[in-house]
């Protein structure tokens, strides 16, 4: 991925620009005090996505102007009609701006998030997330509650599958192509939907993988590791933010003025508008940090929260509040003036309905084929043992397990408006594939996805005999992952290793096909296989993407966006941390400590300390190597590096494929800091490049690295880069590169 000097974010620039400020102006003007905090509540109509605060009005309150935003209203005639009683009905025709969470598609399902993100491809997720905002702007949503990015290193908190991994600089990347494919060139094309970007911030930090949980972290943390992507969204041009429900460091998200005013406002300059999370307002009083109704929607709407999503309060409170001297009206203008600015330049006072008739929804072969790239570039090779993939033709499958032929669980957490008779499954795939070759395939269920039951083991067991290779479809379902899917076990769920273990008894090579919202433990899963797919839940596409890359029709490419651990003892378990004082060696460590040296370091009695599969990991049919990475310059001046805004240094390599066939790597460039005030984690990710090559061909990368790379926090969380440092780097196709070079900074 090339980043060169940041472009202005058109969105942000353009909800500044002084034509839409006096039409927003004007109509301020015009509004009554319930007219204006009308404008700050937002009800969810249709199919709850939180706990249920339904209620019957809500033509009524759209008529008396007395709610700007809902959420939850599906199909082109529903959102036209709230439209019509709000433009048509409502004293100052203010349009409604419908949200939805559109997340890795809106009915086209894609790959969820952790999958996209695994393809390392972000110019084809901004190309999948365009194509689900012309989906559901043609139903009159024009706004999606995506992206979430939120960096999240521990796999029991299930919305690891709604974000793009571990990763700040991955996740920046991705941040970054999903506004740009939500938004388009201008807000105001009838095919671009605002984005939302979420939670702010750090809810993937909750303690222990709980979801909802508290989070504590120093000051250097969060800007380093948590914050770039939501910055990225922001500089991206993001038309919303949404508030997290969680506490940092003891101020919830939903009142924290240092992350929703001091820093997105006035550090980052954002012009859009704040909207809490589901009844977040009113959880402040769970929090323990309000009394009352008033005084959460007070610390709310004070701390830079400008929608309230379904709490319900502010529209009964905030004028009381004003009336009583309590909340000054600047400050509910400005809440105003925000939202009010989105819905200008999303153009809705032009054009507040959508057409009907052409809103209908065709599966064109153009859609399928986008979802089926996407699903190709995200499902992730972990292991190969003696070649077994690609699979030869004419050999006989036995095709096993619960997600073989289960449409819902390809389509994931937070599936849109997808539908499940859009999914070809992995069974209706191969059924194709050998629909020429009669007892090429059998198929047996063998057991369910959380099951006790092995009744079902002995027909997948006769099935696999009666095979040459057998493909097992494990994992979870859809519903284990997303929000409120927090699990303290991570291995494969029910008697699904069983399952496995019996079918490998049999003595067949076993490819084992993961389906998962989260990395799971498969240690013992892993002894099993002759080949092992992370196939996380790949949308509608999944089954055809999978049999063309069993068949090797098309290389795997995808590599690992979150550190796959040993066993759910290691976690959090993360590429990048930091060494400590006593770091144990990468050698053996299952061996009990028998002296000092090996004793007294930081490591398990009982496991070693690194993961199963590093992030960054994933094979190819054929084989790369790289040549040391060449920094352009052995040392440069941190006075000249501080502050820039472009590149500073460049660093080269030559990747070679040193197989026989054509194949596809991420090549990737990480790099260490060593000296500097703050200690900084042992391997950080600062670039990386897809890059397809022809057997024997070699071809030279160019990493461009600037200020925003090299630098780092401080003590005092100033971003900084400091002289006397040295920087390690290493280059090659996973976090465990080994070409390395270094260079300093005087
Ligand atoms: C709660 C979730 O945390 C958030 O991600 C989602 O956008 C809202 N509900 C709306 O459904």
């Amino acid at each position: 991925m090339r980043r060169g000097v940041r472009s202005p974010a058109p969105s942000n620039e353009q909800l500044a620009g002084s034509a839409l400020q006096r039409r927003v102006e004007a109509l301020l003007e015009r509004m009554t005090l319930e007219e204006k905090v009308g404008q700050l509540a937002q009800y969810s109509v249709g199919t709850p996505t939180g706990p249920g605060t339904g209620r019957s009005d809500y033509e009524t309150l759209v008529r008396t102007g007395a709610a700007g935003s809902m959420l939850n209203v599906v199909g082109a005639q529903e959102t036209n009609r709230y439209q019509r009683i709000a433009v048509e009905q409502s004293r100052l025709k203010i349009p409604l701006l419908f949200g939805f969470d559109v997340i890795h598609g809106y009915r086209t399902t894609m790959p969820i998030p952790l999958g996209m993100a695994a393809s390392f491809d972000p110019a084809l997720v901004e190309q999948a997330m365009h194509l689900a905002a012309t989906e559901a702007a043609a139903e009159g949503i024009r706004w999606a509650f995506s992206p979430m990015v939120d960096i999240a290193r521990d796999p029991r908190w299930g919305r690891v599958a709604e974000g793009s991994g571990e990763d700040p600089f991955l996740g920046a990347a991705m941040a970054r192509a999903y506004v740009r494919g939500y938004q388009g060139p201008s807000l105001s094309e009838s095919t671009s939907v605002a984005a939302s970007v979420k939670h702010f911030a750090a809810y993937g930090a909750a303690e222990a993988g709980r979801d909802y949980n508290t989070v504590d972290m120093s000051e250097v943390s969060l800007r380093q590791v948590y914050l770039p992507p939501y910055q990225a969204a922001i500089e991206a041009g993001s038309a919303t933010l949404m508030s997290a429900f969680n506490t940092l460091n003891g101020v919830p998200a939903t009142a924290n003025a240092h992350l929703l005013t001091a820093i997105l406002r006035e550090e980052w300059g954002f012009n859009g508008f704040v909207v809490s999370d589901w009844t977040a307002v009113a959880e402040l009083k769970n929090h323990g940090i309000a009394l009352d109704g008033p005084s959460a929607a007070l610390k709310a709407l004070s701390a830079g929260v400008d929608m309230d999503m379904e709490s319900h309060l502010y529209a009964p409170e905030l004028p009381r509040l004003v009336r009583e001297g309590k909340l000054p009206m600047a400050v509910v203008d400005e809440a105003v003036r925000r939202v009010l600015r989105v819905k200008f330049a999303l153009g809705l006072f032009e054009n507040p309905y959508v057409d009907e008739k052409a809103a209908a929804y065709v599966a064109t072969p153009e859609k399928r084929e986008l979802a089926r790239r996407m699903a190709e570039e995200s499902i992730v090779l972990l292991e190969n043992k003696g070649g077994v993939l690609p699979l030869a033709p004419g050999r006989k499958v036995a095709l096993v397990g619960p997600l073989a032929d289960a449409p819902v669980d390809m389509l994931g957490t937070w599936n849109g408006k997808g539908d499940p008779r859009d999914a070809v499954t992995l069974r209706a795939a191969l059924e194709h594939r050998l629909r020429g070759t009669p007892g090429a395939l059998r198929h047996a269920r063998g057991t369910d996805v959380l099951s006790a039951d092995s009744s079902g083991f002995a027909e997948a067991v006769a099935a696999a005999r009666a095979s040459d290779v057998v493909i097992a479809a494990l994992g979870e379902d859809t519903n284990m992952s997303g929000e409120a899917a927090s699990r303290t076990r991570i291995d494969l769920p029910g008697n699904q290793l069983q399952l496995l273990e019996a079918l490998a008894a049999t003595g067949k090579p076993v490819v084992l096909i993961v389906f998962s919202g989260r990395p799971l433990a498969l240690t013992d899963a892993q002894r099993h296989v002759a080949a092992l797919v992370q196939a996380w839940q790949p949308g509608i596409e999944a089954g055809p993407a999978l049999v063309n890359l069993l068949w090797g029709d098309v290389d795997f490419s995808a590599r690992l966006p979150i550190t796959f651990p040993r066993s759910l003892g290691q976690v959090p378990l993360y590429y990048n941390h930091l060494n400590t004082g006593r770091p144990a060696s990468q050698t053996d460590l299952t061996r009990p400590a028998s002296n000092g040296a090996e004793k007294y370091v930081s490591r398990y009695l009982d496991e070693r300390n690194t993961p199963l599969y590093p992030f960054g990991h994933g094979l190819s049919y054929t084989t790369f190597d790289f040549s040391p990475p060449q920094p352009s310059a052995p040392s440069l001046q941190a006075r000249a590096v501080r502050g820039q805004r472009g590149e500073v240094l460049r660093v080269k390599t030559r990747v070679r494929n040193t197989g026989t066939r054509p194949g596809t790597v991420v090549a990737q460039l990480y790099l260490r800091v060593l000296g500097a005030s703050t200690a900084q984690p042992v391997r950080q990710l600062v670039g990386f490049q897809r890059v397809t090559l022809a057997a024997g061909e070699s071809r030279e990368l160019e990493f461009p690295l600037g200020f925003q790379e090299l630098s780092f926090f401080d003590a005092r969380a100033t971003r900084t880069v400091e002289p006397g440092t040295r920087y390690d780097l290493w280059v090659g196709d996973s976090s465990e590169a080994t070409q390395h070079a270094s260079f300093t900074l005087e």
